[in-house]
């Protein structure tokens, strides 16, 4: 289908989309959010997509934010249900897809946008990149999972330091942080993402998606990460993958795992 704010490109198994509102940073409204939403179900059903990229257009941000001009007049109802739809439809979205997610983080990441970077499994980024929740600048908190996820990612300490002054890192103190992976010139971002993203979709996808559940369930009340993890290990024994490389292995060969089963 055609998209109005984002971009999708396909390259083997590899899916990047990008956020396309440059003039205004790539600030995400809510027709950006829907369309974000509508484009990771159909790649999530797209069983040649085994890994999706995404990153922002130009070269000054990845996302400045959720649009400031869309919720200024809100009231309490509004602001709460902007959140939980957001949450909702992206963010929780994204922490819960079965395929994996990696935010390339080519520039400004602020607010709504380190939030949807922090969403994405892991992050890769620009030297150039700027991360930070300014929120409290506006008088509000972050409201798409923000003070949850950068909890686990850097430490209660930091969280409260970077959400309190509102201050933004660099793309170096953020890997200092451990809040990216990997630190390259803007230029090689999307080569060495895509580079990243390659191995990981020659990997067995239905282990992978086991991956994603049980290290999330690591976060989740009420569940137990390590019966989560039994469980989905017993699981990977009935698949075709397991079969496929344990074959390849004994046969000295490589694997070649098939979609997701
Ligand atoms: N929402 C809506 N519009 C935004 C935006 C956001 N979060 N962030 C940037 N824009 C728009 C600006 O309004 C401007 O639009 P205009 O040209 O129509 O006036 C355009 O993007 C360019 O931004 P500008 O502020 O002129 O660029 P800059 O280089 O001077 O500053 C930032 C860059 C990122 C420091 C600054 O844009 C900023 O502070 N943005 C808001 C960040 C924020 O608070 N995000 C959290 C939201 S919850």
């Amino acid at each position: 289908m055609e998209f109005e704010n984002i971009l999708i490109e396909k390259e083997e198994k590899l899916a990047v989309i990008t956020i396309n509102r440059p003039t205004k940073l790539n600030a995400l409204n809510k027709p950006t959010i829907k369309e974000l939403h509508k484009a990771l179900v159909e790649l999530e059903e797209d069983h040649d997509i085994r890994v999706v990229i995404i990153t922002g257009s130009g070269e000054k941000a990845f996302v400045a934010g959720a649009d400031i001009k869309e919720f200024s007049d809100f009231n309490l109802k509004e602001g709460a249900t902007l959140a939980a739809k957001g949450q909702e439809l992206l963010f929780d979205y994204i922490q819960n897809y079965n395929k994996p997610v990696i935010a390339a983080v080519n520039g400004f990441a602020l607010g709504g946008g380190l939030e949807l970077a922090m969403a994405s499994h892991f992050r890769t980024a620009s030297t150039n990149a700027k991360m930070g929740l300014p929120e409290v600048t506006l008088g509000l908190i972050p409201g798409y999972g923000g003070t949850q996820r950068l909890t686990q990612l850097v430490g209660k300490g930091r969280a409260m330091e970077m959400i309190m002054s509102a201050e933004m890192i660099t793309a170096e103190t953020a890997l200092a942080y451990g809040l990216v992976n990997h630190v390259v010139e803007q230029a090689e971002l999307l080569p060495f993402t895509k580079k990243l993203a390659s191995k990981i979709a020659n990997n067995s996808a239905s282990a992978i998606m086991r991956a994603i559940k049980a290290i999330n369930a690591n976060f989740k009340e009420n569940v137990n990460g390590y019966h989560e993890e039994i469980k989905f290990f017993g699981e990977c024994f009935e698949t075709e993958d397991f079969k496929e490389g344990t074959t390849a292995f004994l046969e000295k060969r490589k694997p070649n795992f098939k979609d997701h089963n």
